[in-house]
């Protein structure tokens, strides 16, 4: 069974610059956080959600394995006059710390494809649960496995883009990979040349769970389901939809 690696989450200047201008999310968990009031975010990361949901008038206890991405988050709020509004949380989704019941517990951003067996995926809800108030929820999403994603070639340049380089010019990312469907894993490499000459490579395992496998451990777990869909404005899930997106109440 693949293990964790966290390459790609000791490089966060890397990571905002390339999902800053993932946005697509946004507006589906800052509503939630509105409504809520406290939010645990799961893998919060360098608060890319967290932001939103701050803007939106949350706090946020915000959890994440990485330091350096926690590292930033904290900066990021610090440089607002907002550290007060966001609590940095070192620590594992799979064995949460104890803290207070939270009305709405998030893992976007398909966080949960860190988690590589349905085993740990039931210890992950589980531990929600018990950080969940009674009329809590819980809300997610994750990419539904694409066969002709998993055929490009291993080696090939996939997804090129380009950035400005921090040290100034230009930083070209790519990504390639293979998808072992015993595992279900997708090893995803990230590719990064910088201005420089230099190269970067990081390396991401990320667990697939297909929709009736996963649905299926939303089940044992005792999930109430308040929504199931394939886009963050609420198309409901179909035969054609690349994410699953779940709001869930215990
Ligand atoms: C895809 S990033 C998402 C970051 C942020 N939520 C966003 O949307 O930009 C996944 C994050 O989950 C964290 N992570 C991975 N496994 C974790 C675990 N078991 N417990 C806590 N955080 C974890 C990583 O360090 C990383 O910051």
């Amino acid at each position: 069974m693949a293990t964790y690696r966290d390459d790609f989450y000791r490089l966060p200047a890397l990571y905002d610059l390339e999902y800053a201008q993932h946005t697509e999310d946004l507006a589906f968990y800052g509503e939630l956080a509105q409504k809520a009031g406290r939010v645990l975010e799961l893998g919060a990361g360098t608060g890319r959600v967290t932001q939103t949901m701050v803007n939106a008038g949350a706090t946020v206890e915000a959890i994440d394995l990485s330091q350096p991405m926690l590292d930033r988050l904290s900066e990021r709020f610090a440089s607002q006059g907002q550290a007060h509004r966001v609590t940095a949380r070192l620590g594992s989704f799979i064995e949460l710390p104890q803290g207070p019941e939270m009305p709405l517990v998030v893992l976007p951003f398909n966080t949960i494809h860190h988690v590589y067996s349905g085993r740990d995926v039931l210890r992950v809800f589980e531990q929600v649960q018990a950080r969940l108030a009674p009329e809590g929820c819980f809300a997610m999403d994750m990419l539904i496995p694409d066969p002709a994603f998993f055929e490009r070639d291993p080696d090939g340049v996939h997804e090129l883009r380009h950035f400005p380089d921090p040290d100034g010019g230009t930083l070209k990312t790519w990504e390639n990979g293979w998808y072992d469907p015993i595992t279900q894993i997708n090893h995803v490499r990230y590719h990064y040349l910088r201005a420089n000459g230099a190269r970067q490579l990081v390396q991401v395992p990320m667990r697939m769970f297909y929709p009736a496998e996963f649905l299926d451990l939303v089940q044992q777990a005792g999930w109430k389901m308040l929504r199931c869909d394939s886009d963050f404005s609420g198309t409901p899930l179909a035969a054609d939809a690349h994410k699953l997106i779940l709001v869930l109440r215990k």
